[in-house]
């Protein structure tokens, strides 16, 4: 490997907020011409260190050099004349305006020239592989498109330094892989990529080198071609740690959910649903795959009652009453106290559910305590709760009094889905609860929803990783294009199988 220059170096890096030291004198080099893996648990500290550089925050001490020389780098726009840019996780992207109006906006030219922009935009694509159509509004777009108007957005403005907090956290395996071609040819063309991700087999795939932090602290950097996921495991962690799911056969099943020919249209039409037929079982887990956009949501949220279903019924089976309830005809929150329980991680994180200002406490009661009573006299049951929530999902937080906002985005989404899981249901259907978490967490879900099953929780877990789902899932339904493309067993299926059914086209293709 040619010996490279460093392109941005920190010096004693420390911050903290309040009592919480999120950065202890971290010292690190980024050389120019490489892509470097920012790696570690949740609330370890990655986000905050990146925002030092971008201007963001201020370090409380340390020192940040460029290309060799000491700079002050104290808001965004500082950051930006060192020609540094960051992707944040939540685009900051203006609705109306087209992807063009978006690039430019905020840049002071009084020679400035719409066509001209454009025509630097179009050419910025060519350059590095994107495809981003200048004219298209930004609500128009898939979240990879306004991830990639960002990408272009920074690029624009000339940055050499870009910083991306997991980007891949929201896209396909399609789209991981065409964002990852378009940083490699910007690695190629002499800048510098810094990316935050929790896959590990991205961070293999991608990075040239791994820099590893663990509570704050500075682990160490190690060449990637050197490295491996349980060597890496450990330098996030700190131990050793055996990561396997142990999956237990079905018992006491019965059928609790039956679901019959559900067909639901959007408004201009389309099917999204097309006769959809399955049952979920009490003490198993049942798997949905299927490519993003296939009907996932729309079919959980037809089940939690939060989507227009046209025809068919679905029927629950409540173990207590032992009677047959149709779903369709009852509130969304009926459904909740019926113990239905939906948790669905959406692409955007901050609208999910919970209360940024409020504590972990108050977003507790949120739901579980909305019913009759004096919910404020009430406040102990969702304070041991937000406890135990705490103290399994190992959540990193100074107490349960703490605000969700300034908490990590992986330590808000363990709230969240310890609050459904904490809920008792009878039906958890749990959507994409990794989304974001760090490799050790995740795990603990996946043990989380075992520990449903065998407590005879009918479990629907929608996810990414075929992986994870064969190691998982008793049953695996594959969903493509709003329908069913085939439901297998879990411990036979293999991913190449699933892989086919969730490409596998139909008659009268509904999306
Ligand atoms: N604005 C803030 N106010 C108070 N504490 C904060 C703030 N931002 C971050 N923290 C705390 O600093 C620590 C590091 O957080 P950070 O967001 O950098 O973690 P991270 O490594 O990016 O985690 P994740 O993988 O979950 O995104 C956490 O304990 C977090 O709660
Ligand atoms: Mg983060």
């Amino acid at each position: 490997m040619s010996k490279k220059s460093p392109a941005i170096e920190l010096r004693d890096i420390s911050k903290h907020f309040g009592k919480v030291a999120a950065i202890k004198d971290v010292s690190l080099t980024v050389n120019s011409g490489e892509i470097l893996s920012v790696l570690g648990e949740n609330g370890s500290g990655k986000t905050t260190l990146m925002n030092m550089i971008s201007g963001i925050y201020y370090p409380d001490n340390g020192q940040i050099l460029i290309d060799g020389k000491e700079v002050v780098i104290r808001s965004p726009k500082d950051a930006f004349d060192y020609n540094i840019g960051m992707i944040h996780q939540h685009f900051k992207l203006i609705d109306v305006f087209s992807a063009t109006e978006n690039i430019v906006l905020g840049i002071d030219d009084e020679k400035f020239d719409l066509k001209e922009a454009k025509n630097k935009i179009i050419k910025t694509c060519e350059r590095y592989g994107f495809s981003v159509d200048p004219d298209k509004k930004i609500y128009q777009m898939s979240v990879s498109e306004k991830q990639s108007v960002e990408i272009v957005k920074v690029l624009y403005r000339g940055a050499n330094i870009l910083i991306l907090d997991e980007p891949t956290a929201v896209l396909t395996p399609q789209e991981t892989k065409r964002l990852f071609s378009v940083l490699k040819n910007m690695r190629d063309d002499g800048k510098t990529v810094i990316i935050i991700t929790h896959k590990l087999h991205e961070v293999l795939e991608l990075s040239d080198r791994v820099c590893v932090v663990r509570k704050g602290e500075y682990i160490g950097t190690v060449h990637t071609a050197d490295a491996n996921e349980s060597m890496l495991t450990e330098m996030m962690v700190g131990k050793k740690i055996l990561l396997n799911i142990d999956r237990t056969d079905p018992s006491n099943t019965e059928e609790r959910l039956s679901v019959k020919k559900i067909n639901c249209k959007s408004r201009d039409g389309r099917n999204i649903l097309s006769d959809i037929s399955f049952t979920a079982k009490s003490g198993e887990i049942l798997g949905i795959a299927g490519i993003s956009g296939s009907g996932q949501r729309e079919l959980l949220e037809a089940i939690a009652g939060l989507q227009k279903i046209d025809s068919g019924e679905i029927l629950y089976n409540n173990p207590k009453t032992k009677q047959s309830d149709n779903l369709r005809d009852k509130t969304p929150l009926q459904i909740r106290e019926l113990g239905v329980r939906l948790s669905f991680v959406p692409e955007d994180r901050l609208g999910m559910g919970l209360v940024a200002s409020m504590d972990i406490t108050d977003n507790m009661m949120l739901r579980s305590y909305k019913k009759g009573k004096s919910v404020f006299l009430k406040k102990k049951e969702p304070r041991n709760l937000a406890e135990r929530i705490i103290k399994e999902l190992e959540v990193v937080t100074p107490s349960a009094a703490t605000p969700v906002r300034r908490l990590s985005g992986g330590n808000v989404q363990k709230v969240l889905v310890g609050r459904e899981i904490a809920s008792s249901p009878t039906v958890l259907m749990a959507a994409y609860p990794v989304r974001g978490l760090d490799i050790n967490s995740s795990y603990i879900i996946y043990n989380l929803l075992n520990q449903q099953k065998a407590s005879g929780v009918a479990v629907i877990f929608v996810g990414e990783d075929l992986d994870v789902l064969v190691e998982l899932c008793d049953r695996i339904m594959v969903i493509s294009s709003g329908q069913i493309a085939g439901i297998l067993d879990g411990r036979t299926a293999s991913k190449e199988e699933i892989g086919l059914l969730m490409t596998k086209k139909s008659e009268g293709d509904a999306i």
